[in-house]
């Protein structure tokens, strides 16, 4: 079956959606983006999504196009047009279509689209054995709080980690933890949970705020604070947590064992929390 996107105004198949090779997300990467998962047909935080969307619109001087009701009508037609009950929709807004000059345009429309697609499941693997990463320098731009379709470094991040034959980097800045390439970094020390707090050099993920939302509840101690690559070395256990990957245990960096090199038990216990919220996302149990 051909996937139904949504593309300006229009339910068509994803063969069909076409936009012109002037739009400025095409030319210049000017446009935000959103990835917001959903179990069972039910979304998995929208309102979060749809407010970061707002302040990533709001970083790019760019109106929304949408009200909240409107965009929830569309992207749950997209969600019901849509196999599998397990998607992650896509939507990318750009400034829209206009000769090529860098300062923007006066009164065009911005290109909205919206796709679907089933959710890879977390190979089960990663979760027993977990996954391998490596450190790199965070050569990104100093506006990493707007989710950006500018993506090329990211781009070039990952695929190092994917070269090398891991499946992640950790980015540093002057000896500090930001971000995964595509992910936030937790450390557990001892028995506290740390990640870096939201600036602008990282992206304030929403499986992060769950994270710490669900440790709070369990009185696992948690703060938002700096880590140093000394802290990163040292963690007995880190995490990367994003909206399609969920939270993975990470068991080498640098080709070194992370604490006993087997996902540590605070993982397990936060991963529990986790997957019994989605558990209940999919049984319709939260409204969001
Ligand atoms: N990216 N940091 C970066 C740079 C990211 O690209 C992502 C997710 C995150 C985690 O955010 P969240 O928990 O809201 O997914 C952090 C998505 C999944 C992507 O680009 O496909």
């Amino acid at each position: 079956m051909i996937p139904i996107v949504y593309l300006n105004g229009a339910f068509l198949p994803l063969t069909e959606a076409k936009i012109s090779v002037l739009d400025r997300g095409f030319l210049l990467a000017d446009g935000v983006y959103e990835v917001i998962p959903a179990y069972g047909k039910h979304f998995f935080r929208l309102r979060a999504h749809l407010d970061r969307l707002e302040y990533s619109l709001q970083g790019i001087h760019l109106e929304n196009p949408m009200s909240l009701n409107q965009w929830q009508s569309i992207l749950q037609q997209l969600l019901l047009q849509n196999e599998g009950l397990d998607q992650a929709v896509y939507l990318q807004i750009t400034r829209g279509v206009a000769p090529r000059d860098h300062a923007f345009p006066k009164g065009i429309q911005p290109t909205v689209f919206a796709m679907s697609n089933p959710i890879k499941p977390v190979p089960e693997y990663w979760l027993q054995r977990g996954i391998s990463t490596i450190t790199l320098e965070d050569i990104r731009w100093q506006w990493c709080h707007i989710k950006s379709i500018a993506l090329l470094a990211n781009v070039l991040l990952r695929q190092e980690a994917v070269a090398t034959g891991m499946q992640e980097a950790i980015l540093l800045k002057d000896d500090q933890v930001t971000e995964g390439a595509a992910s936030n970094v937790f450390i557990v020390t001892g028995d506290q949970l740390r990640t870096p707090p939201v600036s602008s050099e990282l992206l304030s993920g929403i499986t992060r705020d769950l994270v710490l939302e669900l440790a709070r509840e369990a009185n696992i101690s948690c703060k938002e604070t700096k880590i140093s690559t000394h802290d990163l070395y040292h963690a007995d256990e880190i995490w990367l947590t994003s909206s399609t990957r969920e939270i993975l245990p990470v068991t080498t960096l640098n080709g070194a064992l992370v604490g006993t090199g087997k996902p540590g038990a605070k993982w397990q216990q936060l991963n529990h929390y986790y997957q019994a919220y989605k558990e209940k996302i999919r049984l319709g149990m939260y409204q969001n």
